[in-house]
């Protein structure tokens, strides 16, 4: 590798708006009387980097004229400088009414920390589908969904002034801010060095390209994940980081790993620029880009986000070293471009998105794919199914079956042993968890929301969850399946029993009560019960027996794998 000098941050200088010690008290002393701003999980992320000069030469939060400017298709800061997207506060109209030019703002973390100053120079209310328009190419974009629906209204804009660095407990030797990192790349004598940006775990292709395309430009390589707020769908960054570091010794020596806290937008070419600064600003020479890196382009080329910072290369000053895919050919045990595929040969390709996804299942990608060490990590969070955690949902109305259906449930899986049971039956919920709540819809989804909460934690820990509300709305239903399902299994049974045979029963008296109009709101009398069409099981128990109806729940879950065959 050829000895050369680190490149310049972007703009010139790391510009990191820390204040010194004396500067930093006299703010805590001061802000005692100063609104302000609890920072969300993303904006936590923006924070840490614009502090630590991973953002330079951004020395605040954007005001209107840098975000106009950068919305543009030509994307410049007002002052004339490349910049890919907006970085912005965003903030809830009640702080935003309080809130004027020349006003300070503190920045604090959830656990109310001071972390920052925001010298408040502009408060505006910008147009999101604009910007998502912009950013991402339209409201479609799996980038806009943040955007439109994950972001406060308005956006306050001015200068940092930093008390404290947001702090991580987790892996601190792994963490480097800007200039930590180039001191480190300094002292190893690295003058290129190409970054290789990822939030999925490396396999055995990740190592094949990544190798290859340092040799090509003569470069070291930093592994440089991003570990800050994910999408839906990414996983962990602990199990990630587990994976990372057990992989680390497949790569050539002159190999480096620093996590960076990020957020990723999926906001696609755009965002892979903002990376670009990012890596630039962190002391690299070049960075490998893959096909949709950071997401789609606007019109699905898969390609658009190389042609983008390709075409900006001398202004970002890093070189961009495209990512050619590669195919695993079965013949020589080994990643080859598909360009170099011999033919004849027989080649196999799986997709990252779709190992990703196989994982909660239980279902780890095939052994050519990837090493040993790696599958022992992902084996440790996700276990086969039957050693995963899982949820039971009964929904149905008053007097279904759910409750007797949960509990012989529940008896029927103790008797089997060696995992952990818990029942949340509606009744009991009420008595316990949801003592205050009504029957209002907002109450109910509460309560809905609250068992969902408890049986995801369950899950969570390997657990077994039963839980038997009426859960009458769709909505509700519909979040707790997406609490639970990320954590383990999900299982929803509909109790189908017909209005006419629940009142028939009857066995609380509450139906008669309900159609006296001695109870308003009654479910299935004058409140309604949303009908599931996501259930994979849907069970009248008119003329079944509870050990018939039982006997095919547990069927499914031994045929999904949740529990082994008796
Ligand atoms: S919900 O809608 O899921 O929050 O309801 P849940 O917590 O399961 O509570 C249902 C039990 O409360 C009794 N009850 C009512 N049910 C429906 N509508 C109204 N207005 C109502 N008021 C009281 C009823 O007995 C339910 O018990 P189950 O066990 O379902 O028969």
């Amino acid at each position: 590798m050829s000895e050369q000098r680190l490149p310049p941050p972007h703009g010139g200088t790391l510009v990191q708006p820390m204040a010194d010690a004396a500067r930093s008290l006299e703010l805590a002393t001061a802000s005692r009387d100063w609104p302000s701003w609890t920072l969300s999980h993303r904006q936590l992320c923006d924070l840490e980097l614009l502090l630590n000069g991973a953002l330079s030469p951004l020395s605040g939060f954007m005001g209107r004229a840098d975000y106009e400017g950068v919305l543009d298709p030509a994307m410049r800061l007002a002052d004339g400088t490349l910049w890919p997207m907006p970085v912005c506060l965003d903030i809830g109209a009640e702080a935003a009414a309080g809130l004027s030019p020349g006003d300070p703002l503190c920045l604090r973390d959830p656990e109310g920390v001071l972390l920052a100053v925001l010298h408040v120079e502009e408060v505006w209310q910008p147009d999101l589908e604009r910007e998502a328009r912009q950013v991402c190419g339209g409201p479609d974009h799996p980038g806009a969904e943040l955007i439109l629906r994950g972001t406060n209204p308005w956006y306050a804009g001015g200068r940092l002034e930093g008390v404290t660095a947001p702090s991580h407990f987790d892996f601190r030797a792994l963490r480097h801010t800007p200039a930590m990192l180039r001191q480190e790349l300094e002292r190893r004598g690295w003058g290129r060095v190409m970054a290789f940006s990822t939030h999925n775990p490396i396999h055995r292709v990740h190592v094949s390209l990544v190798r290859r395309a340092a040799r090509q430009c003569d470069a070291a390589v930093l592994l440089h994940p991003a570990v800050g707020m994910t999408r839906p769908g990414d996983m962990d960054h602990y199990t990630r980081v587990r994976c990372y570091q057990a992989v680390l010794p497949r790569f050539d020596d002159d190999t480096l790993l620093s996590l960076l806290n990020i957020s990723a937008r999926s906001a696609g070419p755009r965002e892979a620029m903002l990376h670009a600064i990012v890596r630039r600003n962190h002391g690299c020479s070049h960075l490998l880009v893959g096909p949709d890196q950071e997401g789609p382009g606007a019109d699905g080329d898969p390609r658009a986000a190389i042609t983008l910072l390709q075409r900006h290369e001398d202004e970002l000053g890093l070189r961009v070293v495209p990512a050619a895919e590669q195919v695993y050919v079965h013949d020589q045990d080994a990643f080859l471009p598909e360009d170099e595929v011999p033919a004849g040969a027989r080649a196999e390709r799986v997709s990252g998105t779709h190992v990703r996804r196989a994982l909660p299942e239980g279902r780890l990608p095939p052994a050519w794919y990837t090493y040993p060490e790696v599958v022992d990590e992902l084996r440790r969070t996700y276990p086969p199914r039957q050693e995963q955690g899982f949820t039971v949902f009964f929904t149905g109305l008053s007097g279904a079956g759910k409750s007797t259906l949960a509990q012989v449930l529940l008896v029927r899986l103790l008797e089997r042993g060696g995992r952990p049971v818990t029942l949340l039956d509606g009744d009991i919920v009420r008595l316990n968890l949801s003592s205050e709540l009504t029957f209002s819809k907002e109450h109910r989804d509460l309560n809905i929301r609250r068992i969902g909460f408890v049986a995801s934690e369950i899950t969570k820990n390997r657990g077994i969850a039963i839980c038997a509300p009426i859960a009458p709305y769709d909505g509700a239903r519909q979040e707790v399946r997406q609490m639970i399902s990320a954590l383990g299994g999900f299982v929803l049974v509909h109790v189908a029993t017909p209005l006419s045979v629940c009142e028939d029963r009857d066995r609380k008296g509450m139906y008669a009560k309900a159609r006296a109009g001695l109870i308003k709101g009654f479910t299935g009398i004058d409140d309604p019960f949303e009908e599931p069409d996501d259930a994979p099981l849907v069970i009248d128990t008119t003329d079944k027996t509870p050990g018939q109806c039982v006997r095919t729940i547990l069927d499914f879950l031994e045929q999904e794998g949740y529990v082994g065959q008796e």
